[in-house]
């Protein structure tokens, strides 16, 4: 049976990317993290100093800017202008100022082009906020994963912090929500649980829980495609 793609989204920090890598990794498919993608022109933008409110000026940032992910089937690696920026990309100030970027018409007619393409050849998990519902809606999984503001905020806390980064609970927390409604109200592609998803509120489950599930559901999926 041909290899099948799964989509997952939701809101930030609830362990999409952690558990769509260990999901893609056992069933042997590749993993897409498109979050990655808008993090690496944000980052560029931020860097280049564009005005990201301004469409016109998005419109020529992306004209200029050449966005690659490698080892799509092992760790991302993302390459912005052939410069590696997988660390840099997670820094707050492009947490901040991403889902600006990522409402633009513009950046994201571009991205879906380039994730489509990405995503051709099968065998793929693909985490961001639209990808159920727009970049493959045609995917025979869907996943809306979700957990509490407090639960999210929470992890995010820990995982900057182990990294090294000077955070505040509360601000985190603050700076998430934000993220969260500027992405749920755009106008094109916002974040919203595709019809035909499965939700999963990962609150109080670990990540190996979140993964046995998620694979059940891909292995019920897979079995009944078989039986066709
Ligand atoms: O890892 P985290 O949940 O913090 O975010 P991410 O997946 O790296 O995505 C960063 C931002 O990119 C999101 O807050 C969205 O604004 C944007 N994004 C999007 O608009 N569409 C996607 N498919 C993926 C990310
Ligand atoms: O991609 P997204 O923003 O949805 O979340 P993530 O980056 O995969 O996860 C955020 C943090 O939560 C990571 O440090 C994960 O290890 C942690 N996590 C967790 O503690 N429990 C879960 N069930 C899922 C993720």
């Amino acid at each position: 049976m041909r290899p099948i793609q799964i989509a997952i989204d939701g809101p930030a920090g609830a362990g999409k990317s952690t558990v769509a890598k260990r999901l893609a990794k056992e069933l042997g498919y590749c993993y897409i993290d498109t979050g990655a993608m808008y993090r690496a022109l944000t980052f560029k933008a931020l860097k280049k100093k564009y005005d990201i409110n301004n469409e016109d000026t998005l419109r020529d940032l992306i004209k200029k800017t050449h966005i690659e992910i490698k080892n799509v089937c092992k760790e991302n690696q993302i390459f912005v202008d052939s410069k590696n920026v997988t660390y840099e990309i997670r820094k707050p100030e492009v947490s901040n100022n991403v889902s600006l970027v990522a409402k633009s018409k513009h950046v994201r007619e571009y991205m879906l082009k380039l994730q489509r393409e990405m995503a051709q050849s099968g065998g793929v998990v693909m985490d961001g906020r639209d990808i159920g519902t727009v970049v493959l809606p045609e995917a025979e999984v869907k996943f809306f994963l979700t957990a509490s503001l407090q639960a999210r905020a929470h992890r995010r806390y820990l995982e900057l912090d182990k990294k090294g980064f000077n955070v505040d609970l509360d601000t985190i927390a603050q700076e998430i929500s934000l993220r969260d409604e500027i992405d749920q109200q755009r106008e094109y592609a916002p974040l919203i649980q595709a019809i035909d998803a499965i939700l999963v509120d990962t609150s109080n489950q670990t990540i190996d829980e979140v993964v046995e599930s998620l694979k059940q559901e891909v292995e019920r999926k897979i079995e009944i495609l078989n039986s066709k």
